[in-house]
């Protein structure tokens, strides 16, 4: 049977411009193409955790538009549960604004819409659902309340925490204490310890700092170099897959929706880290968040192939 995954988060459009590099401020580069895709981190890791083989309820908040009607076109696409995605009549449907670089590296600004709506009472309108989930999923493209009463939820009936802290916000240590999953990247993992990530040793300091508030495993995510792993027991270097990126966004969204589903199968951290990493290598290597997201038949392919 699927493992139940429930996601909290927000759900966007991208507006999509591949330019031949990201522009810097006040400067204008040409010579780029357009494309719109779905996106928004919560929905990118719903969808990653569907394809991944698990059974996904997602909480989000759409607006009453042509952009909220297409994203919920595509959750039911993917057999994504979207009876707690709530339409927001006085909000749009949240966008972004990416542009990604030659070489796969983006920049993105986000208009958060309905995203900024979704509430703690939305969040209690799924407690039956997160209560009895094998994971619950976060990212903080959504009011923090909202996050922290999630959480709470969850902490209430022992259901395993995912927290993705992006785009990166300090946090009370009171919420980090019942996370059992903390998936930081360089930047974020900066911001919530002030130790700036410079080499292996200050990697190690910060991951024994988070733990230190609580939190049961950490796993930082550091690109094209792979994951770092730390627990109580273990601290170690997972290296990513080599691959030619072409568009870097959602790849740190799939590796956090497939995490989750290996995960909740109980596969252990290692495996399950080796799965995400194959799932987040695949993407890269396609352009857009959602489109980018691979299906379980073609993680195992790529593993397969891998060994
Ligand atoms: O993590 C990538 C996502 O960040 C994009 O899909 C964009 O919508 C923003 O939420």
């Amino acid at each position: 049977m699927k493992k139940k995954i429930v996601v909290i988060g927000s759900s966007n459009t991208d507006m999509i411009v591949k330019a031949p590099r990201i522009p810097r401020p006040g400067e204008t580069v040409i010579g780029g193409e357009f494309s719109m895709a779905a996106g928004g981190k919560g929905a990118n890791q719903a969808v990653a955790a569907a394809r991944a083989g698990g059974d996904v309820t997602f909480v989000a908040r759409l607006g009453d538009d042509l952009f909220g009607r297409q994203a919920l076109a595509g959750f039911r696409r993917d057999r994504i549960r979207t009876k707690f995605v709530f339409k927001d009549t006085k909000t749009r449907s949240g966008v972004a604004l990416i542009c990604v670089g030659e070489t796969g590296e983006n920049s993105i600004a986000v208009a958060l819409g309905a995203n900024a709506k979704l509430s703690p009472a939305d969040v209690e309108a799924a407690r039956k659902a997160i209560s009895s989930a094998d994971i619950l999923m976060l990212q903080l493209e959504v009011p923090l309340e909202t996050v922290a009463a999630a959480i709470r939820i969850a902490a209430g009936k022992k259901v395993r925490v995912i927290l993705n802290p992006a785009p990166a916000r300090a946090l009370d240590d009171n919420l980090l204490r019942h996370v059992s999953i903390l998936t930081p990247n360089e930047t974020e993992t900066e911001l919530l310890t002030g130790i700036t990530i410079q080499d292996d040793s200050s990697i190690r300091e910060a991951s024994e700092m988070l733990l230190s508030k609580g939190i049961g495993s950490v796993i930082i995510t550091l690109g094209a170099r792979g994951v770092y792993i730390a627990t109580r027991e273990v601290h170690e270097f997972v290296p990513a897959f080599r691959v030619k990126a072409i568009d870097t966004t959602a790849g740190g969204d799939v590796f956090n929706g497939t995490l989750a589903v290996a995960l909740a199968e109980r596969k252990n951290l290692m495996e399950a880290v080796r799965f995400a990493n194959a799932a987040a290598a695949i993407s890269v290597t396609r352009m857009g968040a959602q489109p980018s997201a691979p299906w379980r038949k073609e993680i195992r392919t790529f593993l397969q192939g891998a060994q």
